[in-house]
């Protein structure tokens, strides 16, 4: 039996993933370095191919196909999610903005190019290696300004920025894609960071489906790991008054948190 968050090739060269939730078998279309919990291989290449990939900006093709290529490529947000998240900004009217994990950068791109000219971006990574991937494509894209890119681990920068006491309640929208083995000690900080009816978005928050799968089911390690941290935060969520919360099944699963007070 496959365990869940295992990949392999089928004869069509298409990669796809074999999930077993509740025992069933599950195969779906994986394209390198994007995902879907989408149960239908068909459907979600529909939706890439109809709706995604024809009104995907050049700059951010660019920087999926590079990124395709990195060895950790599984790690990106997908293009769909990527063009969720360039709408709801523009939605939004959000300016000032946090991005906590940026790998190549392709969520970060979505961002840059959803914020007016002069919008800001704090995106942290603790590796800048993966960030200079894709830079040469964001400076060409004419939004590398936007960024303020800091290089380390972003708990110590949150817990910074809240004795600082200056960045209460400033940013618009805060995107956390990063170690989810911290996501509940993100949520302690970002929500005194985030404005009232800001936005805060968690990624991975359905991690490979496996939230719905029995203990005992065959896990990938890492998967198995983080998925205990991922129950804890969405139960978390889901009892936090001071938010409003819609969990959406774009990419692996991403949790939108408004909050109310
Ligand atoms: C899933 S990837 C982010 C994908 C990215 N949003 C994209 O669109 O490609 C997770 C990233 O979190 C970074 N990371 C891991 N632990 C971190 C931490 N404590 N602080 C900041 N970044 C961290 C990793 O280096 C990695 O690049």
């Amino acid at each position: 039996m496959a365990t869940i968050g295992e990949t392999k090739t089928d004869s069509t060269n298409v990669e796809t993933k074999t999930e077993s939730t509740n025992g069933e078998q599950v195969s779906r279309h994986q394209e390198v370095g994007h995902k879907s919990l989408l149960q239908s291989d068909a459907l979600y290449q529909y939706i890439l191919e109809t709706s995604v990939y024809p009104r995907e900006p050049e700059p951010m093709k660019e920087l999926r196909e590079v990124t395709a290529k990195h060895p950790w490529n599984i790690m990106t947000t997908s293009a769909d999610e990527g063009q969720f998240i360039n709408m709801l900004l523009k939605l939004v009217n959000a300016k000032n903005t946090m991005e906590i994990g940026v790998f190549t950068g392709y969520s970060l791109l979505a961002t840059a190019l959803a914020l007016p000219d002069d919008g800001k971006i704090l995106a942290m990574d603790i590796n800048r290696e993966n960030y200079e991937v894709g830079l040469p494509i964001i400076e060409k894209a004419g939004v590398a300004h936007k960024i303020d890119f800091k290089e380390g681990p972003a708990l110590p920068v949150l817990d910074q920025m809240i004795a600082d006491g200056k960045y209460h309640g400033t940013f618009d929208f805060i995107f956390v894609d990063a170690d989810k083995d911290n996501y509940i000690n993100y949520h302690k900080r970002l929500i005194d960071l985030v404005k009232i009816g800001g936005l805060i978005g968690y990624d991975n928050t359905l991690w490979n489906g496996s939230v719905v799968a029995p203990a005992d089911a065959p896990m990938r390690k890492y998967v198995r790991y983080y998925r205990d941290f991922v129950l804890e935060l969405n139960k978390a969520l889901a009892a936090d008054p001071r938010i409003e919360i819609c969990m959406l099944p774009v990419g692996d699963g991403i949790t939108l948190c408004r909050r109310i007070n």
